[in-house]
């Protein structure tokens, strides 16, 4: 079994994608172990995104991943890791297919994406993400 670090992002609060995305989760055979919803510290962010804080959008990722309380899950699934990037799709909603969940609900504003939620992209990132954000 594989473990991956899921973050329901500001986008997916404001537009009450939470029951969606857990019924695709269950749909899809996915566990979710521990679940979390907190207000990102700066830290946090700085950690969990450590190789944009030079980015000039980092400002405008910070004012977005603040903007509400994110729900942090914790789940498990044989390819955890792949297949949730793949229901996820590309990190540019516009270049995202428009059946994955950032080409549906996705969207690119003047200063970032807003891009739904988080998808850790390899065992090693979900252990380093995972006690970020469980500790
Ligand atoms: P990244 O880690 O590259 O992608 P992913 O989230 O798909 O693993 O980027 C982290 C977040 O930073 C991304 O979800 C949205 C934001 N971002 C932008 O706003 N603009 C950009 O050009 C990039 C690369 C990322």
């Amino acid at each position: 079994m594989e473990k991956t670090l899921i973050l329901l992002k500001p986008d997916a609060i404001e537009q009450n994608l939470e029951d969606y995305i857990k019924d695709l989760l269950e749909e899809s055979g996915f566990e979710i172990l521990r679940e979390k919803r907190l207000r990102a510290t700066k830290t946090q962010l700085e950690e969990h995104y450590s190789h944009l804080v030079d980015k000039p959008f980092f400002k405008d990722l910070y004012n977005y991943m603040t903007r509400t309380p994110l729900l942090a899950l914790e789940v498990e699934h044989p390819n955890a890791i792949s297949f949730w990037r793949a229901i996820l799709g590309d990190t540019d909603p516009r270049i995202a297919s428009k059946e994955s969940l950032r080409g549906k609900y996705g969207k690119v504003t003047e200063a970032d994406f807003e891009n739904v939620a988080h998808g850790s992209d390899s065992p090693e990132s979900a252990e380093r993400e995972l006690a970020i954000w469980f500790g």
